[in-house]
């Protein structure tokens, strides 16, 4: 399905978080950046939300900060695995490159579903950060 990816607008975060509980999470469509996935309809079928301001404490970071934080990726059900969160990511990345950083990164939800929450980031070209002590370690990629 071709989605268009772009800025939330006001007004439209009732639907973004219909779009998380349909997804069976509790994801808030907050955070300084709030993209947005639509159809040819302009109606929402998934959302992105984190920051370009932040900085990753833990250890493994490849470069310093600002770094991206990428706080949540959600896709209607009925869209998943048509390549919307692939986009959401991918023009999340792209708008942090824009803004200035280098990384972005995110941290896996250990919830039930986890390990598919790790293919689809590393589908996206996220990598584990090197942390032996993490069973799933944060996930970044480095925009160059
Ligand atoms: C995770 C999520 C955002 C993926 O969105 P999506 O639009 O279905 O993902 P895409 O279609 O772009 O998938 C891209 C690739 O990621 C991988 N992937 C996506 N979902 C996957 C799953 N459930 N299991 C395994 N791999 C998966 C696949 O490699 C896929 O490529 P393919 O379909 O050609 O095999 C969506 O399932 C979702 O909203 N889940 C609930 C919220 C959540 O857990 N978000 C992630 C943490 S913030």
């Amino acid at each position: 399905m071709r989605v268009e990816v772009r800025s939330s607008r006001s007004g439209e975060r009732h639907a973004l978080a219909v779009i998380a509980s349909r997804a069976g999470v509790a994801y808030a469509p907050d955070g300084d950046v709030l993209l947005v996935a639509v159809d040819r309809s302009d109606r929402p079928v998934g959302w992105a939300s984190g920051t370009f301001g932040a900085r990753y404490p833990g250890p493994g970071a490849p470069i310093p900060a600002p770094h991206g934080y990428l706080q949540a990726v959600v896709v209607d059900p009925a869209h998943q695995r048509n390549g919307v969160g692939r986009e959401l990511v991918s023009a999340f990345v792209a708008a942090a490159a824009r803004a200035g950083v280098g990384w972005v990164f995110a941290v896996p939800d250990e919830d039930q579903g986890v390990q598919d929450r790790v293919r689809f980031f590393a589908a996206c070209g996220l990598v584990p950060v090197p942390d032996p002590d993490e069973e799933w370690p944060v996930m970044g990629i480095l925009i160059t």
